[in-house]
């Protein structure tokens, strides 16, 4: 209904999707995406292409929906390197004003150095957006509050806070230290609490001062916490802590006009090039690049997500997946209190072959990502 047939004029999209490469699930055609272009300028293309077959009014509805964030403060913490990075970029590009929070911290979470978060700016503002370097210590209660304060003094205004920083000590939970478990969960667990703790006080503030917010909190979860990974049982912890925290906060700041969304990426930083021999392909579409973690981010930013929150998304080269998790599966009912011999007889005749989790690997590929070794 909305497509009508293409005018001499225009050129021909098959031409056009010559080098296309196909979606991982088989059915969504991605174009060919050009390592010398910006996000934007690569969804910009996209929308373009789509556009050409549209009706005009549909051209104008979808023209007017281009994410345009300018005006907007973002905070983005751990955005010196990797993913964050990419999303400072990215919502730089889209005319947001940026906080580029990084501690500069070793994988491990260990050190302090404020050149990757200062580098950052540099090149924001060599693109010729705002930003300004923050080197706080994202799970430091009182440190996130400095970063909140320092977004709104310099800037004006709070609207987006995007919590990426983290950290990875991974051993078998047979050997884990007691550090190796604390630090984790507080880097990514705290590290997403106190930020957002900050944030939401600020935005109920202005929201009982009778300002129309439009607040938005994007939290970073990962495959390790909804799927379950060996070998980071501190790290997927925290990671399905922040998938919760994010279903619940969401709830709590609704009234606000907060949403709050979650990703669960992957992409080929340095958190996964220690563990994962991969290396970038020769030529085309390059699904494990950072960058392609971003749009995302930026299109929830935008104020025609306003409805859109509480979901965690699974990001994976072209392929976003909105997860389900913890839905409701077998039931086991009964009408009054269960007897345990009773139980396990149910349990053993439902399960005849026991029952036990399938893993990463196969969760990423149901949700049209692929394991990261096989790259
Ligand atoms: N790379 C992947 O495939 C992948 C997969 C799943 C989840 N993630 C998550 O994505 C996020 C970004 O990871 P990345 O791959 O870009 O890693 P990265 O190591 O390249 O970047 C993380 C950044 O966070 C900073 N940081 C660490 N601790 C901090 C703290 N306490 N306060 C402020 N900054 C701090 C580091 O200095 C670093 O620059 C992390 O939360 C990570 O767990 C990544």
């Amino acid at each position: 209904m909305l497509l009508r047939q293409r005018t001499a004029e225009e050129p021909d999209l098959g031409e056009l999707r010559d080098d296309s490469e196909v979606h991982p699930l088989g059915s969504i055609p991605l174009a060919r995406v050009r390592d010398d272009l910006t996000i934007a300028e690569r969804a910009r293309r996209l929308l373009d292409e789509l556009l050409l077959v549209c009706e005009p009014e549909v051209q104008d509805a979808y023209s007017a929906q281009v994410p345009n964030l300018e005006g907007k403060v973002v905070i983005v913490t751990g955005a010196g390197r990797g993913i964050g990075r990419e999303h400072a970029l990215a919502l730089a590009e889209a005319g947001a004003n940026i906080v580029v929070n990084d501690l500069g911290a070793a994988l491990s979470g260990e050190g302090h150095d404020d050149t990757p978060a200062q580098q950052v700016v540099q090149e924001i503002e060599a693109q010729g957006g705002e930003a300004v370097a923050n080197g706080e210590n994202v799970a430091d209660f009182a440190g996130a509050e400095r970063l909140v304060a320092q977004a709104i003094d310099r800037f004006g205004r709070l609207d987006i806070l995007v919590n990426n920083a983290g950290i990875l000590r991974d051993r078998m939970i047979v050997n884990m230290t007691e550090a190796e478990w604390d630090s984790v969960i507080a880097v990514h667990l705290k590290g997403h609490f106190a930020p957002t703790r900050h944030a939401a006080a600020y935005w109920r503030e202005r929201a009982k001062a009778g300002e129309e917010v439009r607040g938005r909190v994007i939290n970073t979860s990962s495959p390790s916490g909804v799927f379950g990974n060996v070998g980071q049982s501190n790290y997927g912890a925290a990671k399905a802590g922040i998938a919760g925290f994010t279903l619940i906060v969401a709830q709590e700041l609704q009234r606000y006009g907060v949403t709050v969304n979650c990703l669960a990426p992957n992409a080929r930083t340095r958190m996964t090039e220690d563990t994962f021999d991969m290396g970038a392909p020769a030529e085309g579409f390059d699904p494990l690049d950072p960058s392609n973690m971003s749009p995302l981010v930026v299109a929830l930013s935008a104020d025609e997500a306003q409805g859109i929150t509480g979901q965690v998304f699974h990001v994976w080269g072209g392929a976003i997946n909105a997860l389900q998790g913890w839905s409701p599966g077998e039931l086991f009912a009964s009408d009054e209190k269960w007897n345990a011999d009773a139980l396990l007889a149910e349990l053993t005749e439902r399960f005849p072959e026991g029952v036990a989790p399938t893993g990463m690997v196969a969760g990423m590929q149901a949700a049209g990502g692929q394991s990261l070794r096989a790259q």
